[in-house]
This record gives C-alpha cells, structure tokens and sequence, in this order.
C-alpha cells in the first residue's frame, strides 16, 4: 500500500474500483512479477476518467512498461482514436504490444521504442491528454514541449509526483528513493504549479498524481 494515503482508506477505494476487468488484474500480477512501477487500478481509473470525460482521441503516454496504463487510457477511445506511447525499453515495448492486442486495443495503441526525451520531438500535437509516467529526471526537460503538444483544454497528467511523500521536506524519517530523483520531481512541481500556460492540482492519490488543463 502507499506511503501517503493511510493503508485502510487505500483498501476502501480500491473496494470501490469496479473499473478492474481480468486482463487488467493479469497484467497487473505481470507487472509485479517483474517487479515494474506500473499505477495502481485507482490510478488507472483516474486516467479512465479523466480521458473520458473530455472526449479525449488522441493521447500521447511517456513510459509504457508492458502497457497497464496505456489500456486504461486507450479503453477510453473511440474506435478512431489513438494513444501514442512511448518506452525505452525493447523487450517491455514487446510485451506491451501483445497487452494492447490481448485488451483488443491494438489498433489503437502506437508503442514507439527509444528515449522518450528525443521522441517527443518528432510526434506532432494536438494531444487531448497527455500523461508523464516516465524517467523522473526527465519530467522538467520535457515539461515545455508536452505543454506545447497539447490543446487548449487538454490535460497533463503527472504520475508520482509526491515521490512516496519524500518532496515533502521532513515527511520520511529515513530517504529510500534516489535523492536526484527527489529534488527533480520537487523542482518539477514548482514549474507545474507556476507555469502560466497551466492550471494544476495535485492529487494525493497512490504516489501523487498532478492533474494539469492547459488554459492557454
Ligand atoms: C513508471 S514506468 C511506466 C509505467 C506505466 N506507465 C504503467 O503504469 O503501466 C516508467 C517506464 O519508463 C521507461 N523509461 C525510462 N526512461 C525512459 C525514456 N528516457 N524514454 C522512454 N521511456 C523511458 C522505463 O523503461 C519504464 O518502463
């Protein structure tokens, strides 16, 4: 369970989560197994959401894994939508590709292998979400060209952005996660919230979910 919200309310929302369907539940003991830093389902029901609620058709995903996150945003889709994601890792784009075929997503789920950090330089906007869950040290060099590929209204979603309550100066008697880690996802935050193309809340959902909608 989390380190932010105490255990008992985590086990109530999960109680509440009906979103979860087997594949989901398969995937995410496949994650597990290889011990891979995929959301939660009440993250992944967020993401649901939130993607449904603007009507979103194209999604842009930094940081696919083996494609837990990427089928509940693309389970918001319409027929013609797409989520372009993107992982660095060969082998977990593989899987991940099997993952979308397995959920019937696989027309609409594009896996792009390589460093999310160059690619996003190459995919054209406009994006109706985005959601960053990939390497931390990474979240506020890539801020401004994620902004950018958004429309106006859309949304920016950050994953893990209070870092196991670690950002939060005095919270943890001992530091387990990697202090560059930490003071980036601390100064990334500060950017969020002071970004004025931005308007952002931070959610204390699981690891800390920013939700952000581009207002201009
Ligand atoms: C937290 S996991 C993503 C979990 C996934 N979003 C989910 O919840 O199912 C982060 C992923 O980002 C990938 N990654 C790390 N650095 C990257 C980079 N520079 N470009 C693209 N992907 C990267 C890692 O290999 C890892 O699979």
């Amino acid at each position: 369970m989390g380190d932010i919200v105490p255990d008992s309310i985590e086990h109530y929302l999960a109680h509440l989560n009906r979103m979860t369907d087997p594949l989901l539940v398969d995937i995410a003991r496949e994650g597990r197994d290889q011990d891979l830093p995929i959301v939660d389902p009440e993250v992944g029901a967020l993401l649901r959401v939130l993607a449904t609620a603007i009507g979103a058709r194209r999604i842009l995903e930094i940081g696919t894994a083996i494609g837990y996150s990427g089928i509940w945003l693309a389970g918001a889709l319409p027929a013609d939508g797409m989520l372009m994601t993107m992982e660095l890792n060969p082998d977990r784009a593989a899987t991940a590709r099997k993952n979308f075929e397995r959920a019937g997503l696989g027309d609409r789920a594009n896996v792009m292998v390589g460093d999310a950090g160059l690619l996003v330089a190459k995919v054209a906007g406009p994006f109706d979400l985005v959601f960053q869950d990939g390497a931390k040290m990474l979240y506020g060099r890539m801020l401004d060209r994620l902004v950018t590929l958004l429309r106006p209204g859309g949304l920016l979603v950050t994953d893990n952005v209070l870092w196991g309550g670690e950002v939060v100066p005095g919270h943890v008697a001992a530091r387990s996660r990697n202090a560059d880690d930490t003071r980036a996802i601390a100064d990334y935050n500060e950017r969020l919230v002071s970004d004025e193309r931005l308007r952002t809340t931070v959610l204390p959902l699981r690891d800390g979910v920013a939700v952000s909608v581009k207002v201009k």
